[in-house]
């Protein structure tokens, strides 16, 4: 069947089609319009601006959607939107949208959980991954460790207690000078640096808890930033970029060791934003290789925010009947609805 996925959490407008069923996975479109160069003004989203963006954009790539997919609205058999959690004014255009084109033409509506479609990108990549596996899902919202028994049940393991890493990696990339998002220019810039220039502390906190703190490590390289300022030296965006990256990375490779050996799991799937960064998936690709657990990751352009996610998750959740009515709202929060 063709799904219809739509996604407005942050600052990506994403209307997507997606053909799932019996050995079935298959992306015919997935029109993202990033809202990126508008936030770039300001170094970071801002919520106001977001929402207004998706209100402009969200008809239009709905048509792109469908038209690239070669498909009419009434060859859908669904229409699946991410409902929580992201930002509320940004997640409300997409929902609405999505409650009226399904009301108008009978569709069955799906609400997505934004955390279970970031995974659900990797099945896109994978046609013949399923559960159970552990996710680590890590974006600019979250850094958390799930068990998922099945393809609509997750119980979360571990997270960050604070920032999450993308945010953490966005914060720094600012300060030394890299346009919003950071992200992908520090994992760049990383492979100029020395990852021992700079003592950082480990977002990985102590002991036998599968949770994260970066809160720690970005004010210890904020701090190193001033402190260099202060006296008047210059400092190496690389090797910023290089030791900020290493600790990060080995943090989440300690902890997704910790929980593979703890449930016994055999089989890690990477995902969200962050999964896009090299050295995370090369640390993470070394230390599965070493363990004989395989892992799954969702090819580079499926880690951020998109459409075809939604939909791929949209599917589970039509499969189980778990179908909402015309009076979906959303919701920032990641206990949801
Ligand atoms: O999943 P996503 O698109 O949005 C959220 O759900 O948060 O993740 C966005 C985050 C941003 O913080 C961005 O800097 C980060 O993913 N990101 C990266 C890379 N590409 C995107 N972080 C590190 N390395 C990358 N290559
Ligand atoms: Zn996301």
């Amino acid at each position: 069947m063709y799904i219809l996925g739509m996604e407005s959490s942050c600052d990506e407008t994403s209307a997507a089609v997606v053909e799932m069923g019996d050995g079935v996975r298959a992306i015919r479109s997935n029109i993202v319009a990033s809202q990126i160069d508008v936030h770039r003004l300001y170094g970071g989203v801002v919520p106001e601006i977001a929402s207004r963006a998706h209100i402009e954009a969200v008809s239009r790539i709905t048509y792109q959607a469908l038209e690239e997919a070669g498909i009419t609205v009434d060859q859908l058999g669904a229409v699946a939107v991410t409902a929580y959690p992201g930002l509320i004014g940004a997640l409300l255009v997409g929902v609405n949208f999505a409650k009226s084109l399904a009301y108008s033409r009978k569709l069955p509506l799906v609400a997505v959980n934004h955390i279970h479609a970031h995974v659900a990108a990797t099945y896109l990549s994978h046609p013949h991954l399923e559960p159970p596996f552990l996710a680590l899902v890590v974006s600019g919202g979250h850094t958390s460790i799930y068990r998922v028994e099945s393809y609509t049940d997750f119980t979360e393991i571990g997270s960050t207690r604070d920032d999450a890493a993308g945010e953490a990696f966005d914060k720094i990339g600012r300060v030394i000078g890299m346009p919003y998002p950071g992200g992908a220019a520090l994992d760049k810039l990383a492979y100029e640096g020395d990852p021992r220039a700079i003592a950082l502390p480990s977002p990985a906190l102590h002991g036998d808890t599968l949770d994260f703190s970066f809160s720690g490590i970005k004010t210890a390289a904020l701090n190193y930033l001033n402190s260099m300022e202060q006296k008047g030296l210059a400092i190496n965006p690389a090797d910023v970029a290089a030791s900020y990256t290493d600790q990060i990375v080995k943090a989440i490779v300690k902890k997704a060791e910790l929980a593979l050996e703890r449930t016994g799991m055999k089989t890690l799937v990477l995902s969200g934003g962050v999964a896009a960064n090299s050295h995370l998936r090369a640390a993470l690709q070394k230390m599965c290789a070493t363990r004989g657990v395989v892992l799954a990751m969702p090819e580079r352009g499926l880690c951020g925010d998109n459409g075809a996610m939604v939909a791929a998750a949209g599917y589970f959740e039509f499969l189980c009947g778990k179908f909402a009515d015309t009076s979906l709202n959303a919701s920032a929060s990641d206990d949801g609805l």
